[in-house]
Formats: structure tokens, sequence, C-alpha cells
């Protein structure tokens, strides 16, 4: 029997300081409201990153709890992949320093760039390689600080994004778990848009043609999700829950309307968390796994958009 990637565990972890949309416009002096950034995104707060507290120690606490969770040692770890586009550094890799945070020594540990879409594309590399026999354990986490990448100037932008990260442990799965696990991973890209959301300048900061990257984020996630059912044999009713990337809730509630789901039955974070980037699905995930709404046996749809452009969908049955 082919092993399919299961889910044995989920985590977040979001930075201590929280600053409203008030607070924000205050703290930056940006001319904006609390009524503007609600109504056009949904995002009510973000979660800062403390001075010199960095992707790494964020993504080894989510790490920790998804460990946790799953009742597993991190001695057991065959391998880190962290999704971030705003590494500790270019090297060590993010995921080394994971690695040595968490106490685990053997086995590989890289991160992976594919920006908001990063967590999708993690997922899929770790299933191809827990499938093929090359690992058991996988750790896959998004983490971020792009605090640290915006331009607290520009106010179309720094209002958008927050700091966070979210880990799942993958676990290769037993006879008895047949049917359970990550069914497939479809991703995209095509860098003919790379302008439409980038880094500016070195280091860099975030520079996005909102208008045209929500036109392109409300066809291209439809074109994912359709891609993910057919290639199951499945149908959007079979879909109990949708995590979508938490970028602003007007995509997210025109997903859960393609879907033909219950408001309830779509997982939102954004009004909390803002865009967490490649951290925003595992976090939404950790919140809806461990408070019970997403249960055993259910069929979960992920789907992502960011920089790149990069896009793609991924379905489970936790
Ligand atoms: N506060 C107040 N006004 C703001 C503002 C802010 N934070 N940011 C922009 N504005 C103003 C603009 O200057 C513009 O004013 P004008 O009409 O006088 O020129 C007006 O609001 C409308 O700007 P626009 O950019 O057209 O707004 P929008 O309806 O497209 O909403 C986004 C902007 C960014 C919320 C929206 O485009 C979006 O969510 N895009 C997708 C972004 C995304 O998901 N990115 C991540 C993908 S990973």
């Amino acid at each position: 029997m082919t092993p399919r990637a299961l889910i044995a565990g989920t985590g977040g972890y979001l930075p201590a300081l929280v600053l409203d949309n008030d607070s924000l416009a205050a703290r930056h002096g940006l001319d904006t409201s609390d009524a503007w950034i609600r109504e056009r995104t949904g995002i009510r707060q973000r979660h800062i990153a403390a001075p010199g507290e960095m992707a790494s120690d964020l993504a080894a606490a989510a790490a920790r709890a998804a460990l946790e969770q799953a009742g597993a040692e991190a001695a057991e770890v065959d391998g880190i992949i962290v999704a971030t586009a705003t590494p500790d550094a270019a090297f060590p890799s993010t995921a080394a320093r994971v690695q040595a945070k968490l106490g685990v020594t053997r086995g590989f540990a890289f991160d992976l760039a594919a920006a908001c879409t990063g967590f999708v594309y993690a997922l899929s590399v770790a299933d191809a390689m827990i499938r093929a026999g090359q690992a058991r354990n996988v750790l896959v986490i998004g983490a971020e600080v792009f605090s640290r990448i915006l331009d607290w100037t520009d106010r179309t932008t720094c209002v958008l994004f927050g700091d966070g990260a979210g880990a799942v442990l993958l676990r290769a799965s037993t006879e008895a778990e047949v049917g359970r696990g990550l069914l497939s991973c479809h991703l995209h890209a095509d860098g003919r848009f790379g302008d439409l959301l980038h880094l500016e300048g070195h280091p860099g900061v975030v520079r996005m043609n909102g208008r045209e990257v929500f036109r392109h984020a409300v066809s291209k996630l439809a074109s994912a999700v359709d891609e993910a059912l057919q290639a199951n044999g499945l149908s959007k009713g079979d879909v109990a829950w949708l995590v979508p990337h938490q970028a602003n809730l007007r995509i997210i509630e025109a997903m859960g309307r393609k879907l033909d789901l219950p408001p309830e039955r779509v997982v939102v974070a954004v009004d909390r968390h803002a865009n967490t980037s490649a951290a925003s699905i595992p976090l939404a995930l950790a919140e809806a796994t461990r408070d019970g709404r997403i249960a055993r046996g259910d069929l979960v749809l992920m789907e992502a958009i960011g920089g790149g452009l990069t896009w793609g969908a991924a379905l489970a049955r936790i």
C-alpha cells in the first residue's frame, strides 16, 4: 500500500503584540480608518512580531504545538519544510534553524519560496516525499514576519498583513487509515504576473497592485478548486470545510459561495490575523481542528494565491 500523508497534528503561534486598525493607523500616522479596512478586507487586527523575534522563533513554537497535538516526539521528525517569504536569512535556512530549536539532529530541512501559496506548495512536496517512502514524519510550516518587509508609509499594503506561524505534522498513514490524508495537491505559477505583487529593492518592501491581484485571485482560485475536486471524482457537495488563504474576506466569501458552502463551513481568521502569507492556512487549520470544528473524516479543501503569481489547492481527508 502506498502511504498517504496524514495530518497528524496542527499548531499555531501568534506574536504577543496585537494592533487593531486604529492603533496601527495611530502608530504609523496612516491616513486610513477602521471602517475602510474592515469594509474592503474584513481585517480588524493583526499580530506583530517583537524586535528580534524571527520567523524561525514563530515556526518552532507552531511546530512544538503540532508535535504535541500529534503525540509525537521531535526525534521522530524526518524532515522540516518551512514555507516563508521572510526567512531569518538566505542561509542557514529558517527550517535548519527550526530543526536546531527543536533539538532535531537528523533528517532534512529546507525553506520553500512561493509567497502566500507557500504552504500549499510545501504540503505538496512533503506529500510526494511521504508517498515515495522518502520520509514518514514531515513538519510542514508556514512562518512569516511580514511586518519587517512592509512600507509603513504605503497605506494600500501595510494595513493588509500580519505576523504568525502555523504548522502541521504529516505522518505516513497505515493500512488501518485507508482513505484519510492528503488526496491531492495542485500547483500553478505564472511568472508573467510577477510585478503585481513583489518585493521592491533590497532587502525589499512589498508592492502590490491590489485590484489586479484581486481579479486574478477570484478566477485562478476557482479553477484550482475545480481541478482538485475533478481529480478526485468529488463534487462541491462533498466538501465539509473550506480552509482558504486569509488575504481578504471578500475573496474568501466569494470562494465559499462558489462551493455553495454556508458561511459556518468556511474557516475565517483574516479578521484577527490579517494576511499572514504562508502561515495563514495552517494557522486557520490549527484553530478549526483544535476547537473541534473540523473532525476526523471531514473533507477539507485548502486554496491559496500569492506572489509569483503562484496559486494552488489541496484536498485532505482528516
Ligand atoms: N485606507 C483608506 N483608503 C485607502 C487605503 C487605506 N488603507 N488604501 C487605499 N485607499 C484608497 C485608495 O487610495 C483609493 O482612493 P481613490 O479612489 O481616491 O484613488 C481607494 O481607497 C480605492 O483603492 P483601491 O486600491 O481601488 O481599493 P480596492 O477596492 O481595490 O481595495 C484592496 C484594495 C487591497 C483591499 C483590494 O484590492 C484587495 O484586497 N486586493 C487583493 C489583495 C490580496 O488579496 N493580496 C494578497 C494576495 S496574497
